[in-house]
């Protein structure tokens, strides 16, 4: 079933309706769809386009569309083009002849790209809500484990943090992630309905009605451009792209400390898996799918980006495919951030293991250099110093902080008594992140 057909003498090959039909995924937008219309109809009759009668008649019909929809009465199915043509035709059947008056002044143009611009906004919020969930976890799991961990660099032990200081540094990149979605839902809060099919209409129709009915800003100030943009799916793509970055990138760490090799942490047996043949096994699978499911939605957002990258204005049916790459991206980007926040809340921090890998990293070696400098050797000099007296220490298989003074003076005359107190882990790190530890 058709909207058009009038200008064609033969029928449809199967094969290109097959091909031409978005029904399939575009039949999530049925509750912006209706939503659209209904305010597109009211604008109709306020502007005296349509009667009053014929007013409510439409809308009754489409509630009861949406209605029977959500009820599981109306299954979204069948040949039809796409969601419009699906709600549009249904009308017809419910209403009779005043149905078919729906679509004055109006586009599929304009009204695709209002479906699937309330929807995208939706879903940007969904995830912006989501992310605060995450964000409250890290904060949590963070003030409960307070304990002292080594920094890294190069993936080699550095200097002492905390655990609760390295938690922080994913909390301030979902801060960022969440500002960048705030600004995308301002940037992208305009109502492309009424562009029409991209030169407006001659009906004298109220856009600011409209767009205030659903929610929008304003009114977009371009027809051309409303109906053809898309770059505000290209914005949400790309801060879902970094999100997932930030949770790939935590992932990644949590793999690497519920190694043997690491031992800091333990993933609750709820979100781990098992091996079919090796009974010892207990794998952080969540953590490697939120790893794996980065890159489709950085293909995701690759997809439409290429896709927009050729097409001239104003719509061309090549848009038709930034739904399911959309779809696609924000489905994953919402389900990674859940199994991260379930799989976080549950983990245990071992904090003794942590500890020890303080201890055996030299990680007050910057530390006991300072020191030095503070007697009055110059840095560079100081470093060498201590190179050499961690050298020394390996092969002797001690902690610097367990020479006595007679050894350490042997390497340089400055050190005293007080180096002691100077290399603590817990008063080194209160030199350097402790005063900034909330952040
Ligand atoms: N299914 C189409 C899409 O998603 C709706 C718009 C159709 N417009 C048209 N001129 N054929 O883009």
């Amino acid at each position: 079933m058709k909207l058009w057909g009038g200008r064609f003498k033969e029928s449809e090959n199967k094969l290109m309706e097959d091909f031409n039909s978005s029904l399939n995924f575009d039949k999530r937008l049925y509750k912006e769809d209706i939503n659209g219309s209904i305010a597109h109809v009211k604008m109709l009759s306020k502007c005296g386009i349509l009667k009053e009668e014929e007013e409510k008649l439409i809308i009754d019909g489409l509630n009861s569309i949406l209605q029977d929809i959500e009820k599981g009465e109306l299954f979204i199915e069948g040949n039809y083009e796409d969601i419009h043509s699906f709600v549009e035709i249904n009308l017809i059947k419910r209403i009779g002849e005043v149905g078919k008056k729906l679509h004055t002044g109006r586009s599929r143009n304009d009204q695709v790209a209002v479906d699937m611009r309330m929807y995208a906004k939706a879903r940007a919020f969904e995830v912006l809500k989501e992310l605060e969930e995450l964000m409250n976890t890290i904060k949590d799991v963070g003030e409960k484990n307070n304990v002292i961990m080594p920094g890294y660099t190069h993936l080699q032990r550095a200097q002492v943090v905390t655990f609760k200081y390295h938690m922080m540094a994913y909390y301030n990149m979902f801060n960022r992630d969440k500002k960048r979605l705030l600004s995308d839902i301002e940037i992208m809060d305009e109502s492309p309905l009424g562009c029409g099919a991209l030169a407006g209409t001659t009906y004298d129709i109220d856009r600011d009605f409209t767009s205030k009915e659903l929610g929008f800003k304003k009114p977009v100030d371009n027809f051309m451009d409303g109906v053809s943009d898309r770059d505000y799916l290209i914005d949400l793509m790309s801060a879902f792209s970094i999100i997932m970055m930030h949770l790939s990138r935590l992932s990644e760490e949590i793999i690497l400390w519920c190694s043997k090799e690491f031992d800091f942490i333990e993933i609750s047996d709820e979100f781990s898996t098992g091996s079919s043949i090796m009974p010892q096994k207990k794998n952080p699978d969540a953590a490697e799918l939120i790893r794996g499911k980065t890159g489709r939605v950085y293909g995701d957002l690759m997809g439409i980006l290429t896709t927009m990258k050729g097409i001239p204005l104003a719509y061309n049916k090549d848009m038709q495919e930034d739904k399911e790459g959309f779809f696609d991206a924000s489905d994953t980007v919402m389900k990674c951030l859940k199994v991260m926040n379930g799989m976080l809340s549950g983990i245990k921090v071992k904090e003794n293991n942590m500890y020890r890998a303080v201890k055996e990293g030299f990680l007050n070696a910057t530390e006991a250099a300072d020191y030095l400098v503070n007697k009055g050797m110059s840095f560079r000099d100081a470093h060498g110093v201590i190179g050499s007296i961690v050298l020394y220490c390996e092969e002797n298989n001690v902690a610097i902080e367990e020479l006595d003074v007679e050894t350490l003076k042997k390497f340089s005359k400055l050190f005293d008594e007080d180096i002691y107190d100077f290399i603590d882990y817990n008063k080194t790190l209160t030199r350097g992140i402790k005063k900034y530890i909330n952040n």
